[in-house]
């Protein structure tokens, strides 16, 4: 597959999926609370996604090559998981930090977004954990510019990140959306400054590091998707999709819930 460069056109309705993906995070928000289950959170959303804002929740019945049909419409990963968590009966405690993770697809196009979420109040080591990869999400946003390479963002989130004594995920990256949920290129979380392509205005893709408080191994669990931390550390993940402009870049998934940048 190669790098699609969206019209004018697509980037409007880029803009409007996006839009929804984020209102979903919004709207689930006030719902993330002890004693939920991330099943009850996915059913919640798959609802608002399907009757209230008529998109289609893009997850469900994905298979990418070497997987089976994912089974539900979002991803909820608890504590240890790293991501791709699939919703189920359990319960959510006092404590926890879950990601959820939305992809919507309005009119042909995909709008892809996660949040880290507090059940009650977590440890203070979870939330800095969660704060640092909010952080290292926007400075690799903000390295986003025509004249800049694809290895700019992943060093800016790697040196960030490991300066601040964690480690990032190396399996998963970042990826082009449009009419595809994953497209080329692949945007990496790691990396050295200069290296890789050259961003091009119209590029549309997601940024999106996976962070853990300890090692950087991770490991597959048995149902074919969720993935955790081999060492058992907790990690965090922010994802927004982003569109390169002429001058830098713009936020797509945005909506009033969004917490402000850094
Ligand atoms: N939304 C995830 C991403 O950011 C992909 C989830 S694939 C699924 O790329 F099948 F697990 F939903
Ligand atoms: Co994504
Ligand atoms: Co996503």
């Amino acid at each position: 597959m190669s790098i699609t460069i969206k019209t004018l056109e697509e980037i409007e309705r880029m803009r409007v999926a996006c839009r929804l993906a984020s209102e979903v995070l919004d709207f689930i928000a006030p719902h993330v609370k002890a004693g939920v289950t991330t099943g009850e959170l996915d059913r919640l959303c798959h609802n608002y996604m399907v009757d209230v804002q008529h998109t289609i929740p893009a997850p469900l019945h994905y298979t990418p090559p070497g997987h089976t049909p994912y089974p539900r419409s979002i991803c909820t990963s608890v504590n240890h998981q790293v991501c791709h968590g699939i919703p189920s009966l359990k319960v959510l405690k006092n404590g926890d930090i879950v990601n959820i993770d939305i992809t919507v697809i309005k009119d042909g196009f995909h709008g892809d977004t996660s949040r880290m979420y507090c059940v009650g109040e977590p440890s203070k080591q979870a939330q800095r954990l969660c704060a640092i990869t909010y952080e290292a999400m926007w400075l690799g946003i903000r390295t986003v510019h025509p004249d800049h390479h694809l290895g700019d963002i992943g060093q800016a989130i790697q040196a960030f990140v490991e300066n601040a004594g964690y480690s990032v995920v190396r399996e998963f990256c970042g990826h082009g959306i449009g009419r595809d949920f994953h497209e080329d290129p692949q945007i990496l979380h790691y990396g050295r400054k200069g290296t890789g392509i050259k961003l091009q205005p119209g590029m549309t893709f997601t940024i999106e590091p996976m962070i853990n408080a300890g090692r950087r191994e991770i490991r597959q669990l048995a149902d074919g998707w969720t993935i955790v931390t081999a060492d058992h550390s907790l990690s965090a993940q922010w994802e927004h999709t982003v569109l390169v402009t002429e001058t830098g870049f713009e936020v797509l998934t945005l909506s009033d819930g969004a917490p402000p940048p850094p």
